[in-house]
């Protein structure tokens, strides 16, 4: 099982962005984590990064036919972009999307989420872990 792995503007900067709301984790750490559980579910991983709107729908558009699901954190995409909603919902991927925070018991603008009624669902406010179980979340849905 292949899965693309989506990371979305200013994650780059995790470790250093705002610690008490997003943690002490770099993208690095991150990622390495998810590579340690993917590992032992065996699937393979793909990692982007971007701050860019239109490089992320490029990803998740070379998603189709070379992946088999999609784990993304929009970041503040997730609130504004019809852009990459729509790119996930041509892809007909399996998408969870995973938030660090809590989007909800933030301010009101983050509850409002593009991307989570076309994903199979939101995971938000486990830290470092929400990637891991959005992780785990695709691979249970998708070897079924
Ligand atoms: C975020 C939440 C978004 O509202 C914010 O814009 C981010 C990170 C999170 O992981 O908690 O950049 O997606």
């Amino acid at each position: 099982m292949k899965i693309l792995v989506l990371h979305g503007p200013n994650l780059n900067l995790l470790g250093t962005r705002e610690p008490e709301v997003y943690g002490r984790l770099t993208l690095d750490d991150i990622n390495l984590n998810l590579k340690g559980l993917a590992g032992e579910l065996g699937v393979e991983l793909t990692i982007f990064q971007s701050n860019s709107e239109g490089a992320l729908v490029d990803n998740i558009q070379s998603a189709v036919g070379s992946c088999d699901g999609i784990l993304i954190n929009p970041a503040a995409y997730t609130h504004t972009s019809v852009a990459i909603r729509d790119a996930i919902a041509a892809t007909a991927l399996p998408t969870v999307e995973v938030h660090l925070s809590n989007i909800h018991s933030r301010e009101e603008f983050r509850a409002k989420s593009f991307v989570a009624p076309i994903a199979l669902g939101q995971i938000s406010g486990f830290g470092a872990d929400s990637y891991l179980l959005g992780l785990r979340a695709l691979f249970n849905h998708s070897k079924k």
